[in-house]
């Protein structure tokens, strides 16, 4: 890949980005509870930003204690950032957001889209949930699907915005599976897929390798499963 931003898959759902310029962005950073975050990767000290997908624990994580620590911007729907808000969340820290919606932060931009899906957190409504289209000034988009079942709208997304990388949950049981992400690749049409939200608890039985054999033999989108920690986009 012809970027030079970093990125760093941690387990389940949750990602490291560096933009070019050394901005320092988590994707639902489930880390010190999650059993697949290496050890030197659950306790962030630096952070820039933490962009959430929806309420549910495996996602917000660690939120509002990097954020606590870090002074960090947390970016997540309306209904999320208020109660990340009532629970400790500073005011100051938080960005709210809806689908639609495009944010241009220093040197990349958050876009909420649609996710078929639920979302809670402590146990209250926390809104819908959705996935983030994140670009970078090289050009570089990269889909956060969050958690998900198939829905038409990919059609248009892979139109509008033109990932170039899928971050696809397809563990089976609380999102797709491996057939039906696949088919969802087939809307989407991105150029590379990660599969994520697999093999973090016994019933995401989803098998990384049955999506890419399922996804390289159906459509044109090369699927990479990198080790947690390692920087995919290295080369
Ligand atoms: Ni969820
Ligand atoms: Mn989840």
């Amino acid at each position: 890949m012809d970027t030079s931003v970093q990125a760093f898959w941690l387990g389940h759902s949750a990602f490291k980005l560096v933009s070019p310029e050394g901005t320092q962005i988590y994707v639902d950073p489930f880390l010190s509870g999650n059993p697949n975050t290496p050890d030197d990767w659950k306790d962030p000290d630096e952070a820039d930003y933490i962009l959430l997908t929806h309420g549910h624990g495996d996602h917000v994580g660690d939120t509002i204690d990097i954020a606590k620590k870090t002074g960090c911007q947390v970016v997540s729907i309306v209904e999320l950032s208020g109660l990340l808000k009532k629970h400790g969340l500073p005011k100051e820290q938080a960005v709210e957001m809806n689908k639609g919606g495009t944010i241009e932060f220093d040197d990349f931009s958050v876009t909420m889209t649609s996710a078929n899906h639920s979302s809670s957190f402590q146990g209250e409504y926390a809104g819908e949930p959705a996935g983030l289209i994140i670009r970078f000034e090289d050009d570089l988009s990269i889909y956060h699907m969050g958690d998900t079942n198939i829905f038409y709208d990919l059609e248009l997304y892979g139109d509008l915005y033109e990932p170039d990388i899928a971050l696809v949950p397809m563990g089976d049981y609380y999102t797709m599976g491996p057939d039906e992400a696949t088919s969802a690749m087939d809307l989407l049409r991105p150029d590379y897929a990660v599969p994520i939200h697999y093999g973090t608890f016994p019933v995401l039985t989803g098998d990384p390798e049955t999506f890419k054999e399922l996804v390289e033999e159906s459509t044109d989108t090369e699927v990479w499963i990198p080790d947690a920690g390692e920087d995919f986009l290295a080369d």
